[in-house]
């Protein structure tokens, strides 16, 4: 029996009843009111307005460069469109971590301008300071551990992470921190299948993994990686369901060709 079949809004308590349940969670990104509403449609649980909106929208190469008002900004549009779907907003890099109040302020200017239903923060301890605030406001929190890409330039390199004991350890650590904080799930990226299972069997929040295997609750991925609007992102983990960076270039070519070809418009396209 699905927890979730009939409900008007996804809440963090039905993703709770959702892992008590075993049923997987399914959560994919989104930036825009377009996208999103297909999304929602479709019947995600979760819509993430990731800070990758920093890359895949915006061409940056990492997702440092994204600011709090361009996250509201994608946030809003994405809010505007989910229906049935929680949507959770990443803080960008620079809006919470060492200030426990610009965390909370940051939290909130998200929740009141954008309208989400909670917010998404990468790392463990070291920001459990800032957690805490945010979720004194009431706000629900989503930790994000492993691969965390706004500490690219610390890790060097997008490879797996806690491949080695200590690693894999304060992983752990962070994440009975992280629901001992009162996290209602956490992002595990890009870590050993085995470790995401202990992981998730170790906490009763759900798990949602990216590249950390089968026995995670749910699965996140990029939404333009898994339509294969990006051609060049090819990771072991990541399945392609659909190929639209050909299908739309084939169509733009064929309006090129009908436009130069004076074929469009023709008579019934014109008033
Ligand atoms: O920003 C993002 O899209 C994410 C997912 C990869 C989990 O954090």
């Amino acid at each position: 029996m699905s927890v979730n079949k009939e409900i008007k809004r996804v809440t963090t308590h039905i993703l709770q009843e959702m892992k008590s349940h075993g049923e997987k969670i399914a959560m994919l990104t989104a930036y825009d009111y377009s996208m999103a509403a297909i999304v929602d449609a479709a019947g995600m649980d979760i819509i993430l307005v990731g800070d990758s909106a920093s890359n895949v929208m915006a061409g940056h190469e990492t997702t440092l460069p994204i600011t709090l008002d361009q996250m509201i900004y994608h946030a809003s549009s994405v809010v505007r469109a989910a229906k049935r779907a929680l949507v959770i907003v990443d803080l960008p890099f620079g809006s919470y971590q060492g200030n426990s109040k610009e965390a909370l302020n940051s939290a909130i200017r998200i929740m009141k301008e954008a309208g989400a239903h909670g917010v998404k923060m990468e790392g463990g301890v070291e920001i459990a300071e800032s957690v805490a605030r945010i979720l004194t406001a009431g706000i629900p929190v989503m930790g994000h551990l492993g691969l965390t890409p706004q500490s690219i330039y610390k890790f060097g390199t997008y490879t797996v992470r806690a491949k080695e004991e200590a690693e894999a350890q304060k992983l752990r650590e962070d994440a009975l921190k992280l629901q001992e904080l009162g996290c209602f799930g956490i992002v595990l990226e890009k870590i050993p299948a085995k470790l995401a299972k202990e992981v998730a069997e170790s906490v009763h929040i759900p798990i949602i993994g990216i590249g950390a295997g089968q026995h995670c609750d749910g699965q996140v991925l990029v939404i333009h990686d898994m339509l294969g609007i990006n051609k060049a992102f090819k990771p072991r983990f990541l399945r392609q369901y659909a190929s639209l960076y050909d299908v739309m270039n084939d169509a733009i070519k064929n309006y090129i060709g009908d436009v130069k070809a004076k074929d469009f418009p023709n008579e019934k396209e014109q008033y």
